[in-house]
C-alpha cells in the first residue's frame, strides 16, 4: 500500500501536526506501507485561478508550470491520500486548501450520481482509493475538529474514496512539550497513534474502540480543558512579558 501525505503546516517537520503524521506512519510502515510525506509549504503552488483549461482546453494538464506537475503524478500513484493540517479559523490550513484546490484536474468534468442519488463528478483514475485525514490544533477540545469531519467525509465521497481513517488532535502543542509531569501522556497518545497507523493499514480502517481512545483527552484527568487552558495562558504571559522585557 503506498501512502502520499500532503502536509500543510507551515512548521513542516517541526510542526505538531508531523508529530502526529510520524507516530501515524511508523505504525503504517510497520503494516508494510510505503509512505511518502510531501511537505506543501516547501513548494510553490499557485492558487487554482478557475479557468477551467485543465477541462476544456488541455484535459488534465494545469495552465501553471509549478510544483503540482510532480505531485499530480504521486497522488495518482498512491492508494491513500493523507491530507494532513493544523487546524486553521476551524478549517484547513490556507496551504493544503490551495493545494486540495488544485486536484482539480484530476476529475472529468462530466457528472454522474453517486450510490445515493448525489451529484459528483466523474473520475479519471483508479487510484487514490482512501484518504487519510489527520489535524492537530490549539484549544483543548475534541469539539473543534467538526467542520473537518464534515469536510474530510465530503472529500473522500467527491474523490469516490473511502476514508481509511480520520485522527484529530485537540491540545496539540501537549506533543510537543518538554514538561516532565505531562511528556508521558504525550508519549502514551504517541504510541495509540502507532497502532492505530497499524490498524488503519493491515485492517483497512479503526475499530470503534480505538475511534474512542483516539478522541480521549490528553490528560485523564475531568478537569483537562481548564488544567490545559490555565498552563497554556500562563506561557502566553511568560512569553509576553519575555518579549516586552528582552
Ligand atoms: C492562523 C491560525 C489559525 C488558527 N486557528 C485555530 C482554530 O480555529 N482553532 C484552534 O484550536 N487552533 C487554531 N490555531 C492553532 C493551531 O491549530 C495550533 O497552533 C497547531 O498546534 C499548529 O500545528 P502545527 O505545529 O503543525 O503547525 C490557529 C493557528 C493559526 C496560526
Amino acid at each position: 500500500m503506498r501512502i502520499t501525505i500532503f502536509n500543510g503546516s507551515p512548521h513542516k517537520e517541526q510542526g505538531n501536526t508531523h508529530i502526529m503524521v510520524e507516530a501515524l506512519t511508523a505504525g503504517a510502515r510497520e503494516a508494510g506501507a510505503e509512505v511518502e510525506n510531501v511537505f506543501l509549504a516547501d513548494r510553490e503552488i499557485n492558487p487554482c485561478i478557475g479557468c477551467f483549461a485543465c477541462w476544456f482546453k488541455t484535459p488534465g494538464r494545469c495552465i501553471h508550470r509549478d510544483a503540482m506537475d510532480q505531485l499530480l503524478p504521486k497522488i495518482v500513484e498512491s492508494d491513500v491520500i493523507g491530507f494532513a493540517t493544523p487546524l486553521y479559523v476551524d478549517n484547513v490550513s490556507g496551504i493544503l486548501k490551495n493545494f486540495m484546490d488544485r486536484l482539480i484536474p484530476l476529475v472529468d468534468p462530466h457528472m454522474e450520481t453517486d450510490e445515493h442519488g448525489e451529484t459528483r463528478h466523474l473520475r479519471i483514475h483508479e487510484k487514490p482509493r482512501y484518504v487519510l485525514s489527520v489535524s492537530n490544533c490549539g484549544f483543548p477540545e475534541q469539539s473543534h475538529f467538526e467542520v473537518l469531519r464534515v469536510l474530510f467525509r465530503r472529500v473522500a465521497r467527491n474523490m469516490n474514496c473511502r476514508l481509511l481513517a480520520e485522527v484529530y488532535r485537540g491540545g496539540g502543542p501537549l506533543l510537543a512539550t518538554t514538561d516532565p509531569d505531562l511528556r508521558p501522556f504525550a508519549e502514551q497518545y504517541k504510541v495509540l497513534l502507532h497502532a492505530a497507523g497499524k490498524e488503519a493499514v493491515g485492517h483497512l480502517g479503526l475499530s470503534h474502540e480505538t475511534i474512542e481512545r483516539l478522541e480521549q483527552p490528553l490528560l485523564p484527568d475531568p478537569n483537562y480543558a481548564e488544567i490545559y487552558r490555565q498552563r497554556t495562558n500562563r506561557r502566553f504571559d511568560e512569553r509576553l512579558a519575555g518579549e516586552a522585557n528582552p
